[in-house]
């Protein structure tokens, strides 16, 4: 090559190396194109098929297309036509004859419109005969259940074994230290913990759906009956009452004692049975399946939810599904005090000595005695959360933002979250007693820290997490991505 230049003219020679410097120049244009087409293939490609990107991409993958990396197929409950027994169970849960007042039905506070949650912002609902008895404490969703396991403390009991008594595992629990709950970190540590789990109603005072149902029947504050036999002579008058017999027999209208429990286990059929309780139609569902796109915000607010540095809500609130593809349900189903303020704008609690202690009392009475256990309540799902007008077991709230600054400034600057004293002194946890207050927690993220620390979340981040939260109301239709 060199020695052919060599022997060549000048004006030769400038030719050849024109052409030489405009082949390089062509090869390197070339190269950049390739590299760049390679680029934009590999990224449009991850980003149709981000399932197949490398895991260490995941976060460039959601930044750029809002897509889940490693979508998955959920494990849903099969849509079925529901059983006789269940559109009974329709017709009970929404007849207002059975009340007392004869105006209140299961979904009068259980709005099927709100996702089986309060219809509007009160703290609690009115009840009794005259639709004005005051209870203590906001409605739950009935949405979610249907996978709740009865209360019980510590791990689960295999199927055969009769557990022991509560009381003895309670007695066992005194010593056993507080596991901390951080997102991502073993469930098995905590329920070996011995802490309790599961249950229903904010205490987990009822073990299932069918108990459950006979409460609100006869609790004064709510349908107000007298008794069984009241209800039970409400249901052979009620237009349904036809239902019963191909169910039950004939002679069921006339046995008030089997009626009345054939009804509570009707109306527990619909809420497992119906899909109208738990839908997993939320845009976080769809997006979890690959079928949904997050927006920035919703983005930074998962990666918030679940850090446990951050938010650490996920630590109880779990977010991603089980190894199977059972969908998440954002709680834990254990219990937790979190020292919730006071609501002061509830009857009961214009008197300065009453405190609603969750599991201790006084709803609940077979745990008086376990003093460790007062001041806690069931983590609640945070399924359709964002459609509720009032949060926390008391209803102290009215707004996500108001829970979020709870998080956050409890620990840190508590001045914005409870009252002070005659003298000026914030009087923190103030709704449960101070011999209680040891109970409360102070080990999980984001309550680790001390007065005046730095608060963990910034007011945008809040902002991001209630974003992130919008994200698990049913009802969303995914358009195409
Ligand atoms: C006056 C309002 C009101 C009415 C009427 C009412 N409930 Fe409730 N419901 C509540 C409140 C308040 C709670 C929480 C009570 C507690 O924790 O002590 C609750 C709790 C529940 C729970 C437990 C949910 C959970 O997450 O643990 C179920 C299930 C339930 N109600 C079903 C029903 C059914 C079925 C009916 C009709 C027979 C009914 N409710 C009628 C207010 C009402
Ligand atoms: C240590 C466990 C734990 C952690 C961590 C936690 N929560 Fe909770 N959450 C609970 C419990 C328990 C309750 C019910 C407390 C009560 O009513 O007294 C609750 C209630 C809520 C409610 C009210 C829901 C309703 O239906 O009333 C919202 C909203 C909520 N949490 C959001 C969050 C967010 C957001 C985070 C993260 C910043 C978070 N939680 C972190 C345990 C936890």
């Amino acid at each position: 090559m060199i020695q052919q230049a060599n022997t060549r003219s000048l004006p030769e020679a400038r030719a050849a190396g024109l052409a030489r410097r405009s082949s390089l120049k062509r090869f390197i244009w070339g190269g950049i194109g390739v590299i760049a087409l390679a680029v934009v293939g590999t990224g449009s490609f991850f980003a149709a098929y981000p399932q197949r990107a490398p895991a260490s991409l995941d976060r460039t993958i959601e930044d750029w297309t809002g897509q889940n990396p490693h979508p998955i197929k959920l494990l849903l409950p099969r849509d079925r036509p529901l059983s006789a027994l269940a559109q009974l169970g329709e017709h009970i849960f929404n007849d207002p004859a059975l009340s007392a007042s004869g105006r209140q039905s299961c979904a009068s506070c259980h709005s099927p419109d709100h996702s089986y949650g309060p219809p509007d912002g009160r703290s609690v609902e009115l009840g009794g005969p005259t639709m004005t008895s005051e209870g203590i404490r906001t409605p739950p969703t009935l949405g979610y259940l249907y996978r709740q396991d009865p209360f019980g403390i510590g791990p689960t009991a295999a199927e055969n074994d009769a557990p022991p008594p509560l009381d003895q595992l309670a007695q066992q629990a005194q010593g056993s230290a507080h596991v901390a709950k951080t997102a991502g970190g073993s469930a098995a540590a905590a329920a070996a913990a011995l802490v309790p789990r599961g249950g229903l109603f904010w205490d987990g005072r009822s073990d299932t759906l069918m108990d459950q149902a006979g409460g609100p029947m006869t609790n004064p504050a709510e349908m107000a009956n007298k008794n069984m036999y009241d209800v039970a002579a409400k249901l052979a008058r009620a237009p349904y009452r036809d239902q019963f017999k191909p169910l039950f027999g004939a002679q069921i209208l006339n046995n008030p004692a089997m009626l009345f429990v054939e009804a509570m286990s009707a109306l527990s059929a619909y809420q497992i049975e119906s899909p109208s309780f738990h839908r997993f139609s939320s845009k976080y569902d769809y997006w979890l399946e690959g079928k949904a796109r997050f927006s920035p915000a919703e983005m930074r607010g998962l990666r918030l939810f679940n850090d446990p540095s951050k938010g650490n809500c996920a630590g109880c609130h779990l977010s991603q599904p089980s190894p199977d593809g059972l969908p998440p349900l954002f709680t834990d189903t254990e219990y937790e005090a979190l020292g919730v303020p006071r609501n002061r704008t509830l009857q009961a609690n214009r008197d300065p000595n009453f405190h609603d202690m969750g599991i201790c009392g006084p709803l609940r009475t077979d745990m008086a005695k376990q003093t460790q256990y007062c001041g806690m309540f069931l983590t609640p799902t945070l399924r359709n959360t964002a459609k509720r007008g009032v949060y926390f077991h008391n209803g102290i709230y009215h707004t996500l933002k108001q829970v979020l600054e709870f998080y956050d400034y409890r620990d840190v600057q508590p001045g914005r979250i409870y009252p002070r004293d005659a003298h000026g002194k914030i009087v923190k946890y103030n709704d449960l007693p101070v011999r209680y207050q040891a109970n409360i927690d102070t080990a999980d993220q984001p309550f680790d820290r001390k007065i005046g620390d730095k608060p963990a979340l910034t007011d945008a981040e809040m902002d991001d997490i209630i974003a992130f939260i919008g994200t698990l109301s049913d009802g969303y239709r995914p358009s195409h991505l």
